[in-house]
Parts: C-alpha cells; structure tokens; sequence
C-alpha cells in the first residue's frame, strides 16, 4: 500500500527519544511520504536538516497563529530562503486559532495575511490551521480566490465551508479525529466530498486515532484513519489508498 501522511510533527520533542529508529521503520509500514509541519520560526531550519537527511520527507515553512506574535518582516524571507530546497514545498502551518488563543487576534490575522500573500506571490501550497475561526479564517482565503492551492488541514468545519474551500482550490484532509465515536458530522463531510480532493494526515504526536487514542501518534497509525475513511466510503482500503496517494502529490504541486 502507498501512503502519504500529509501531515506530521516529527521533530516534537515527543519523537526525540525513538524518533531515528521510527524514520528507518515508517517506509516498512507502507508510509511513502511524509508532510513535515512547520510551526515557528525557528522550527524552519529545523525541518529543513530534516527534510534534507530523510529522502521520504517532505517539508513546509512557515509561522502557526500560536506563534504568530514572534512573526516578524524578515520571517518572510526566512520561509522564502527554505523553500529553494526542492523538498521544501509548502507554507504552513498557518491560519488562526481562536480556541486557545495564543496570540492576539489581530497579529494571528496579520500573520496570516503575510504569509498567504507569500503563497500567491510564489505559487506555493498552504497548509491551513483554522480552529474555531471559520469566519475569519474564510474572508481571508476568499481575498486569494485564484492564487490559493494546498490544504485545509485537520478539517473540523462545515460541509458547506468544505464544498467552498474546494471551489477556492484547496483540498480537505481528516485526521484520526475521523475515528472518534462522536464525529458523526465529520463522517457526513467525509462521504460526501468529491474522493479528488481528500487527504488523510496523523499531526501526530497529537490527534491519535482509534483504537490508539490517548497514547503518542504517529504516522503508521493512518491506516486507522485510512481504515475508518474506506468504510465511510464504501471502498476497498487498498484503491482508496491509492487515488489519496496521487491526491496529496496535486495538493502539495509535488512532480
Ligand atoms: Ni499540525
């Protein structure tokens, strides 16, 4: 099977103590690629080294709505600087987070902004973070119509705001949230999107799926999500696999 973890936080501090034997034992596990997710400024160097050491991995640079009061002018040409790596493909994750409020409002916004400008004037994907920020987070991406690609990532809104952030041009991608006894409105909006534009993603450590919940994620669980997706559609595990596999390539721009 090929898969594609588009999104993932190897470089938290929870991977430190095993993180090198489970970069040798994911391919065995059938994950072919992996989405490194930026989240500060200083975390862009760091996915970088990363990136460049581990030939599976692919990474995004960019300034996460928690730390968007440490954005500055110049992070801009830092993430500009970290994209001339050919791995380095996206810029992410941004967007806001009005559920634990980080960072004030206004900056999130304005660091937001910058860096969608950023994307528009390179052409490069997104990987949005939106929690609890629908509103916002939408009127913002709606500035972009046009010059938006990439990712609405841990998707957690409506079918309708789904089905609009298909027509801006992004593609929606469920975590092991999907897997949670109570996520009956994400089951809905899972079985109903076009498949073309699905992702699946661990943002482990974090969002452990069933039967895993509680304990440390990580990107061999997507099978889980896999899993719980194929049902939703009424598909055989394997050819699913393979159509989000060819899907995360078209969202990230990757040849
Ligand atoms: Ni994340």
């Amino acid at each position: 099977m090929n898969i594609f973890d588009t999104h993932a936080h190897l470089l938290d501090e929870q991977f430190d103590a095993d993180r090198e034997q489970l970069l040798v034992s994911l391919p065995e596990a059938g994950i072919r690629h992996v989405m490194e997710a930026c989240c500060d400024e200083a975390g862009i160097d760091r996915v970088v080294e990363l990136v460049a050491r581990v030939p599976y991995f692919y990474g995004s640079a960019g300034v996460h709505p928690h730390s968007a009061d440490e954005f500055r002018p110049e992070t801009l040409e830092h993430i500009r600087t970290a994209l001339t790596h050919e791995r380095m493909v996206a810029i992410g994750e941004i967007g806001l987070d009005y559920h634990y409020d980080f960072s004030p409002r206004d900056v999130q916004r304005d660091c937001f902004d910058a860096q969608l400008a950023l994307s528009a004037e390179l052409r490069r994907p997104i990987i949005i973070h939106d929690r609890e920020a629908h509103g916002d987070c939408m009127d913002l991406l709606r500035r972009y119509r046009g010059r938006l690609s990439g990712v609405m990532h841990c998707f957690s809104a409506s079918y309708e705001i789904a089905k609009e952030c298909i027509d801006l041009g992004l593609f929606v991608a469920f975590g092991g949230a999907l897997t949670f006894k109570n996520a009956v409105n994400q089951w809905a909006i899972a079985s109903k999107l076009p498949l073309e534009r699905l992702l699946i993603e661990t943002d482990c450590p974090y969002m452990t799926p069933v039967p895993f919940r509680g304990k440390r994620n990580d990107p061999s669980y997507i099978v889980h999500t896999l899993k719980k997706l194929a049902a939703l559609r009424d598909m055989d595990e394997e050819e699913l696999s393979e159509i989000l596999y060819q899907n995360s390539f078209r969202a990230f721009g990757i040849e």
